[in-house]
């Protein structure tokens, strides 16, 4: 018998020196990286709900973590371990941004819009100083960074039309430190 793990409900054994993130990939896990499994973004985090003592020790890079949770591209089964560890990582399948809340209009239509950036002919002003010139649309981005969600939404400055939105889990935020 070896290691093995399921990793967000999808089973998996576990090859010697093997990463969760190499072995939740291989199982058609989306786990997210911009260090290319260096240690260093933490995107990777997952949480470990069974069988944590069956990899091997946190490295540096975690050290910060709270109890339970591991990059997985820095974790592998310990030397000799055999069991099953469970983990699952932070992403939610969907996730949606409300277009409507209590006390807030449903429209910025009747309310006065006053940006600070404007058009005059080809000028773009920002408070009335030239920034930029050209026909294109003025376009603005607003970020709600919150702890467990980054919403984006691109807005036409001129129209208060909304270009774009997005949004995706904040797994550093998740990835809280332990206090002192
Ligand atoms: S992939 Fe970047 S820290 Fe693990």
């Amino acid at each position: 018998m070896s290691a093995s793990v399921t990793l967000s409900g999808r089973a998996r054994s576990l090859t010697a020196g093997q990463t969760l993130f190499a072995a939740g990939t291989a199982a058609g896990i989306l786990i997210p990286s911009s260090c290319r499994q260096q240690g260093r973004c933490r995107e990777c985090l997952i949480e470990v709900t069974a069988g944590a003592a069956l990899l091997t020790a946190p490295t540096a890079e975690e050290r910060d973590l709270r109890p339970g949770f591991r990059l997985s591209c820095r974790c592998r089964p310990a030397d000799g371990a055999e069991g099953t560890i469970v983990a699952h990582t932070l992403l939610r399948p969907t996730l949606r941004i409300e277009d409507r809340a209590l006390h807030l209009p449903a429209s910025a239509r009747g309310f006065a819009h006053d940006p600070a950036v404007r058009r005059d002919g080809d000028a773009v002003l920002l408070d009335g100083r030239e920034v930029h010139r050209g026909p294109g649309p003025i376009l603005g981005i607003a970020i709600d960074l919150g702890t467990t969600t980054v919403a984006l939404r691109v807005i036409d400055l001129e129209s208060t039309a909304i270009v774009a939105s997005a949004s995706f889990e904040n797994s550093l935020a998740t990835a809280a430190s332990r206090p002192p």
